[in-house]
């Protein structure tokens, strides 16, 4: 939120995300998402235009409450 806070001026956004419980090596396979399914939220937010959210945290179903 830091991050995001000093460089909203320069027009760079700075979001985390959930991809949900992704299978992959790092969970020996136990997960229970495709690669593609938690792929989506973060191509989603490495795409949004300038004007788009920053300093959120969010998921393919909204931001994650924390
Ligand atoms: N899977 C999930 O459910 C999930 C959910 C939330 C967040 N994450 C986070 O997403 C990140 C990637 O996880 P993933 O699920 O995509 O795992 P992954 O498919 O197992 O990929 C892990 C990657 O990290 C590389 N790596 C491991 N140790 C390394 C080291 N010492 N130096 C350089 N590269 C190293 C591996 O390289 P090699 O292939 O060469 O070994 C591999 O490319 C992790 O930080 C994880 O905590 C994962």
């Amino acid at each position: 939120m830091q991050y995001a806070n000093e460089l909203r001026k320069n027009g760079i956004l700075i979001n985390a995300a959930d991809p949900g419980y992704v299978d992959t090596e790092i969970n020996n396979h136990s997960g229970y998402v495709t690669v593609a399914q938690g792929a989506a939220v973060l191509v989603r937010l490495a795409t949004l235009g300038g004007d788009g959210p920053t300093s959120g945290f969010v998921s393919e179903d909204g931001p994650v409450p924390w």
